[in-house]
């Protein structure tokens, strides 16, 4: 049934209607827990930097492990911004080896990675991003969503699994907050040294579609249409200008974002 929706909406979607005038990409580099010291960290955030400044209609925005983001100190560039890769969700307490989001405050830190498939690979249940992202938004900070399947099926059980989170990970979330999280749409197979492949064109539109369908459907089509999605997983400078052609509105890079090379050319690809 799923499906059948799916192929009604996306035949009467003549063209990609969100390519309308002026638009920034958003660059998630996501350094997962890399480099292994804090020289090699300095020094590819010091290529970010040079890289900032050349930058058009493109915004990066590096996710760093914790203990480097006092890297962020060295920002200038409007064109960088910070973002961490996880928000321990409680903020009353004393919680031995947690960051509390207070903390990142203080540090320039304008994004954070939640539903990350490592991070529920690690037990991070939709529950408790239901939880991060709540306090993320209050905190005034943009999330990035990671929402994506474990595996494809012909009958379409990979829609619902989104659905479902997508539905949990938003739960009691205030309708007027939506429009401000960034949805990563991540499938599970396509990420990392494990991935079979990166998704093709048409898997990338059509969960973007059924991304701004359940939004719709829980929001209204106003809110549903101003959300950013983007895509992540096995991006590379062969594949990066597919997704932003297919109208993504940005990427979300592991691997490449931390081989300067790499990064460079992904960036120089669209
Ligand atoms: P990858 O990682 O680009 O190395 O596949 C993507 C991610 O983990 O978000």
């Amino acid at each position: 049934m799923e499906l059948l929706v799916l192929g009604v909406l996306i035949l009467g979607k003549s063209q990609n209607s969100d390519i309308i005038g002026y638009m920034e990409h958003l660059i998630i580099a996501n350094w997962k827990s890399n480099p292994i010291n804090l020289k090699e960290a300095n020094n590819i955030f010091s290529n970010y930097l040079k890289l900032g400044k050349k930058l058009k209609n493109k915004k990066i925005i590096a996710c760093l492990p914790y203990l480097y983001l006092l890297l962020g100190e060295k920002l200038k560039s409007n064109k960088i911004f910070l973002g961490t890769q996880n928000i321990f969700p409680e903020t009353n307490g004393s919680f031995t080896g947690e960051i509390k989001i207070d903390m990142l405050k203080n540090l320039n830190i304008n994004y954070a990675i939640v539903g990350h498939s490592e991070r529920r690979k690690l037990g991070d249940s939709n529950e408790y991003i239901n939880k991060q992202i709540s306090l993320i938004l209050k905190n005034k900070i943009t999330p990035i969503f990671c929402i994506g399947e474990q595996k494809r099926d012909h009958d379409g059980k990979y829609l619902s699994f989104v659905k479902e989170q997508i539905i949990k990970g938003l739960n009691d979330i205030n309708k007027n907050y939506i429009k401000n999280i960034i949805f990563a749409y991540e499938p599970v197979w396509a990420i990392g040294s494990d991935a079979i492949r990166e998704a093709t064109k048409e898997e990338f539109i059509e969960m973007k579609i059924y991304i701004r369908k359940i939004l719709s459907d829980l929001y209204g089509s106003k809110i549903a249409s101003s959300v950013k999605i983007i895509y992540g997983g096995s991006v590379n400078s062969k594949n990066a200008k597919i997704f932003i052609d297919a109208s993504a509105d940005g990427l979300l890079i592991g691997r490449d974002s931390l081989n300067i090379k790499n990064f460079e050319s992904i960036l120089n690809s669209f």
